[in-house]
């Protein structure tokens, strides 16, 4: 059986929960994708941690070593920022790799020339971890609404904060100890000022706009509000009165982009959206309303997210099939008897 082998950047949280699922589910990822996925090694900042991880794969802190020693036919890159992050993954689609990110931050800036540069180099560049978590939402976007227009979307698309504003509400706790456990959790950034301060879900609010409507509005015309702010008398105040905080990013087809924190009764269809999960709910031109909910956060959804792209590459052509000729209904014929 033939072999596709995987490099990673990163081994943190997402890197590491994308060696243990592969590791874990190979004999299910060889039956999708008729081949055996090998992890050929990571890339790592610090040689001196402690990391569970198989002797035989490569750890290094040299990018061009991880490239060059076994050529990766797939590089993830889980290990955020923007440089050098972005000419590594550059330097990767150059070199012939398809490649997956989960890095927001950077696909907002840099994604349209990314493309360009997978495009030339007749690779697979994929980010659906990079929104929504383990929410099959990039995927919706592109491939299953592709003549219904999308109107507008509203969104919880920060995980950290809509577990942190759950949180503090259920168990009366105080903001910096509801943080902590969504750090714990390996929900929240390393640095978590972005997710706290709304720039996260902007971020994320910036790939959609791009993918919906093909451009961003100015950054600097959005509203972004975050949460760090908001005290738990507040949200305890508001249950009494039938109310949640939740943090919703708005996008319409006018290129009307906002973040912003909004007091919701249970008619509103995202009140119920509790703890690490996010939710998206379209209104689309044909379709209408469409709701998508899941984890939004952490590393078993992040890597569903990964994983679910690397085996997209290897089974593209059966990922939206040609209708089969003989099944459209001819232009002429009779309009079946309704049996109801
Ligand atoms: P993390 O735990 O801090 O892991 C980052 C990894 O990248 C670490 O292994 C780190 O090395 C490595 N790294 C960072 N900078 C490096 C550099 N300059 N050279 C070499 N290695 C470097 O972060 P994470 O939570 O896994 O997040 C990674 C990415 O996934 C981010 O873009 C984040 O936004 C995105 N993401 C995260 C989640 C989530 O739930 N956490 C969900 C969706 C997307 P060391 O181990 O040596 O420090
Ligand atoms: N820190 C991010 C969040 C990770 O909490 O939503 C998922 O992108």
């Amino acid at each position: 059986m033939s072999e596709v082998k995987v490099a990673l950047l990163g081994f943190g949280t997402i890197g590491y929960g994308v060696y243990t699922n592969i590791t874990n589910e190979q004999n299910t990822i060889q039956n999708v994708v008729k081949q055996t996925v090998k992890i050929t090694g990571a890339l790592i900042r610090d040689p001196h941690k402690e990391r569970s991880i198989a002797k035989d794969i490569l750890l290094t802190t040299d990018f061009h070593e991880l490239l060059a020693k076994e050529k990766p036919d797939v590089v993830i890159e889980a290990m955020g920022g923007i440089e050098p992050t972005l000419t590594y993954i550059k330097d990767a689609l150059n070199a012939g790799c398809h490649v997956i990110s989960a890095n927001k931050d950077l696909i907002a800036r840099h994604g349209k020339d990314i493309e360009e540069i997978a495009k030339a180099n007749n690779v697979f560049f994929a980010y659906e971890a990079s929104v929504g978590g383990g929410i099959p939402l990039i995927r919706t976007i592109k491939e299953l609404l592709q003549f219904n227009h999308i109107e507008q979307i509203e969104a919880i698309l920060n995980g950290t904060s809509n577990f942190i504003l759950s949180y503090m509400r259920s168990e009366k706790a105080s903001f910096e100890d509801a943080l902590e456990i969504a750090k714990a959790k390996g929900y929240a950034e390393p640095d978590p000022t972005n997710d706290v301060e709304g720039y996260d879900p902007f971020y994320k609010a910036m790939v959609l706009s791009n993918l919906m409507y093909g451009a961003q509005p100015h950054w600097e015309d959005v509203f972004v509000e975050g949460i760090s702010k908001v005290k738990t008398d507040e949200l305890l105040l508001a249950e009494t009165l039938g109310f949640r905080l939740k943090q919703f990013v708005s996008i319409n087809d006018a290129l009307q982009v906002s973040v912003g924190l909004h007091f919701v009764d249970n008619t509103h269809p995202l009140y119920g959206v509790e703890g690490v999960d996010n939710a998206i709910r379209f209104k689309a031109k044909t379709l209408g309303f469409l709701t998508l909910q899941g984890p939004g956060a952490g590393a078993n959804a992040t890597s569903s997210a990964i994983i679910e792209d690397l085996v997209s590459f290897y089974t593209k052509e059966k990922v939206v099939p040609e209708v089969p000729k003989q099944t459209r209904v001819p232009e002429n014929a009779e309009r079946p008897t309704s049996t109801y």
